[in-house]
């Protein structure tokens, strides 16, 4: 009889075999360095790496326990040693603060607890003096229910603004079934119901509807319509006259109304051609009057984003994004999901599901503009929700070698953690939102550094964990997750072939396997990037029509390689990451 182990030994190389097999059958995969720059786009952009904001949660200078203006401004050089490029900045206009300040009620000011507008103004000329560029949040698919405009348009006389905002006409009678969670009754003197774009606070401005069908549904050409796309186009100005080097658009796809959308894409995208003339308006307005401001998108389809309107779009609203950070229930927004991140240690994860939606924006985008595959954000959790430095960097590996547009949120350099489920709520940020939200973590003084308040007026509690991560105990060790990011965001802009237009080919992605393989390459610049977040060694094997001379290793972990002519067999630690570059 066969002992056990000699059992394993004709299976292993029973399997081997098997893989050699189907390994035979794939044919080589080929990558080109062949690119084209989308033109669009402004030149600054091309390379450029971002920086996230949050206003309140920054660096607080005049004590009231909420981050300001004035405390990015004395921050700026480090942003600036972090290697990025530019900044953008959450909303920092007039508002109740109902949503963290997407409810603004005064477009053309600063909130009074974020400074003045001569502070804003300062923070461009800052920012500029540091070769850093600054996008505001352009925020105009609602305003909040205390702008005057909404005020004026909930009166029960007719005025200037009362088309202005989505009104049915009859307090008692239901709008339609496709609307049919979008309408708030008995607000006001005016007889109707109108129609919000999020929380009940926040009424939708009126972009008319894609197919009026009641009386009270604007078509997208009426005056009114107009009238007011015209006062946001002045909005639109008097910041980047102001110094503001281009915008984020909030909920970008959501403008025009459209009966056939139903659910979240009413908020999101309203697939619409509406929407789409609106925007493009705007990306002529920018071209005739600011040739260097970029607009990137909150549509989360970049294939109608970039089709002649934005010049990149945040691609985070779709199951894909899950796949990658936050496939379980406890690490996504809304707590329903089930499954298991790919960046997870426990290796569960599916790379698959997130290329196949990848690719299929990509390849129909990549010449037209950029896909942003944001490391981090204020609606998400925080990626650093029970996952490691190590682990950490891995994913930032992953964001910094991808094409498109990277955006970094304020904190993740450092690792700062998801905040705890009892946070709390502040300010529409309901869970997970609020343990993502929290101050800066500077050094380990009062409040973490952030602010001279006392702990119960700080916007949100700061991390309270004794190993809380700070800039100050970062600073100085090489090997900190801080320097670790630096270097990353360093050979971003090093590497040709990691521009944000180089070619992109997945060169090892299989259903639930490990690693995830693929290549950058522009001309004859051409990088191998080997990504295995799970904690078990893996091994992969691929053919591409390069033959390599030699594999340098530029960041991550030397992993074992074996080249022969156009085959590559590799295999890597668990928790390991490898970028090396390709000598022809
Ligand atoms: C998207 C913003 O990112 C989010 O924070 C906000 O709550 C919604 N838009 C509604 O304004």
């Amino acid at each position: 009889m066969l002992p056990l182990r000699n059992i394993g030994i004709v299976l292993s190389v029973f399997f081997l075999l098997q893989c050699q097999q189907k390994e035979k059958s794939r044919p080589a995969v080929e990558i080109t360095g062949k690119y084209q720059i989308p033109s669009a786009c402004p030149g600054w952009v091309h390379n450029a790496v971002f920086y996230q904001i949050y206003p309140q949660s920054y660096y607080d200078t005049d004590g009231d326990g909420i981050g300001d203006l004035k405390g990015i401004i004395q921050k700026l050089d480090y942003i600036k040693s972090l290697g990025v490029d530019a900044i953008w900045l959450n909303p920092f206009f007039e508002s109740p603060f109902c949503d963290a300040g997407y409810d603004i009620s005064d477009y053309y000011k600063v909130a009074p607890r974020y400074g003045t507008n001569e502070d804003a103004r300062k923070l461009f000329e800052e920012a500029h003096k540091r070769n850093l560029k600054v996008i505001f949040d352009y925020v105009i698919s609602y305003t909040s229910v205390e702008h005057p405009w909404f005020k004026a348009s909930s009166q029960q006389d007719t005025n200037k603004y009362t088309n202005w905002y989505i009104w049915t006409d009859n307090t008692w009678k239901n709008p339609p079934e496709a609307f049919k969670d979008c309408f708030i009754k008995g607000f006001g003197r005016r007889n109707g119901q109108y129609m919000r774009n999020f929380y009940w606070c926040q009424p939708a401005l009126n972009f008319g509807f894609a197919k009026p069908e009641e009386p009270w549904m604007l078509p997208v050409d009426h005056p009114d319509v107009l009238a007011l796309q015209e006062e946001l186009k002045n909005v639109l100005r008097f910041w980047l006259d102001m110094g503001a080097d281009g915008f984020r658009a909030d909920m970008a796809g959501a403008l025009v109304k459209n009966a056939n959308i139903t659910g979240n894409d009413q908020f999101f995208n309203a697939r619409d051609e509406g929407t789409k003339l609106f925007w493009r308006k705007i990306r002529q307005l920018l071209i005739q009057e600011y040739p260097e401001a970029f607009m990137i998108a909150e549509w989360s389809y970049p294939k109608d984003a970039l089709d002649g309107l934005f010049h990149a779009d945040f691609f985070h609203w779709f199951d894909g994004y899950n796949d990658l950070f936050q496939k379980e229930s406890w690490r996504i927004l809304n707590g329903y999901s089930e499954g298991h991140s790919f960046f997870d240690q426990e290796g569960k994860g599916n790379i698959t599901h997130f290329l196949k939606s990848y690719m299929e924006q990509y390849l129909a985008t990549a010449t037209k503009g950029y896909i942003s595959l944001p490391l981090g954000n204020h609606d998400n959790a925080r990626l650093g929700n029970k996952r490691t430095d190590d682990d950490l960097e891995i994913i930032y590996a992953f964001g910094l070698t991808m094409p498109g547009v990277p955006f970094i949120y304020y904190g993740n350099e450092i690792g700062m953690r998801q905040l705890g489920t009892d946070w709390p709520h502040v300010e529409g940020a309901y869970k997970p939102r609020n343990g993502a939200r929290t101050p800066m973590q500077w050094s380990d003084e009062k409040n973490l550094g952030f602010s001279e308040a006392s702990a119960d007026k700080l916007y949100l509690p700061v991390d309270t964990a004794m190993d809380a991560p700070t800039v100050a105990a970062q600073e100085n060790n090489p090997n900190s997750l801080l320097n670790r990011t630096r270097r990353l965001i360093a050979l971003r802009h090093s590497e040709p072939a990691l521009s944000a237009y180089a070619e992109f080919v997945p060169l090892f992605a299989r259903e639930n396997t490990y690693p995830f393989i693929y290549a950058r390459a522009k001309d004859n610049d051409i990088l191998f990037i080997f990504i295995n977040p799970s904690d078990k060694q893996c091994s992969a094997e691929f053919t591409t029509n390069i033959s390599c001379r030699e594999l340098k290793l530029l960041a991550g972990n030397e992993i074992t390689l074996k080249c022969e002519g156009n085959k590559i067999q590799a295999i890597m630690h668990g928790r390991h990451y490898a970028i090396y570059k390709v000598v022809l």
